[in-house]
């Protein structure tokens, strides 16, 4: 067991796939998921964190009449756990510009695309219409523009003549499991930084498309 692991709260709001792949790794690691805190009250992911024995918080959004009192809750479920980092994995709300700036530099976010090609939803089927032969995934500290934060690390998959929205998923979500546990444990390691001119890894400015890992 890592003697000083980081506390890291996981925001979701479906199947919680990554969630899962970021508990499995955490397992003497130098990071522990110290909550996990949904939108939706019937996300599988919560069920997920049951059964690791992490506890969970539901701040469903539809009980505000605001963003701003939405993101008030989460911040306040947030700040109980004390954490760290937080990790978007599959959290489907955009955050506000006040949210995204009180945790400066201590947000992630997965999206499944290259970014900054195919920001926003229903990346698989626009990246098949489009007739693209690369797809993929990036890992990205969140700032106010969505989808725009400097990014981290990418992976890449083709796309084969025989591929649908559904198998670039299933593709991608491979991809996902085994990149953003290994984003998070660089955050933890102290090794990752959010400046103004870009992200920083072992205290190099990275490129546009982040680090390329291959891990695979
Ligand atoms: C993942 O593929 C993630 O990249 C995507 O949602 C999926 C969640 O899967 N995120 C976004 O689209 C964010 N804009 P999971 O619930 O099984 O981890």
């Amino acid at each position: 067991m890592h003697n000083n692991q980081r506390s890291v709260v996981v925001l979701i709001s479906g199947n919680g796939s990554n969630l899962q792949a970021i508990m499995d790794f955490s397992n003497g690691e130098n990071y522990r998921v110290c909550g996990v805190i949904s939108n939706k009250p019937d996300a599988y992911g919560l069920t997920r964190a049951e059964k690791s024995n992490v506890p969970s918080t539901v701040v469903d959004h539809r009980q505000f009449a605001s963003r701003e009192l939405f993101e008030v809750t989460l911040a306040e479920a947030i700040d109980k756990y004390e954490p760290a980092l937080i990790v978007l994995a599959g959290f489907m709300r955009i955050l506000g510009a006040d949210f995204v700036k009180r945790y400066q530099g201590k947000i992630l976010n997965i999206h499944p695309s290259l970014l900054p090609n195919y920001p926003g939803t229903n990346t698989h089927q626009r990246v098949l219409d489009a007739g693209e032969k690369l797809h993929g995934v990036s890992v990205h500290f969140v700032t106010e523009e969505l989808d725009g934060g400097p990014v981290i690390a990418q992976e890449s998959i083709t796309v084969e003549s025989f591929d649908d929205a559904e198998t670039l998923a299933l593709k991608i979500h491979e991809k996902e499991h085994i990149l953003y546990p290994t984003v998070v444990s660089w955050f933890a390691d102290g090794r990752l930084r959010l400046e103004a001119n870009g992200a920083y890894l072992d205290e190099q400015l990275l490129p546009e498309t982040g680090e390329r890992i291959h891990a695979s």
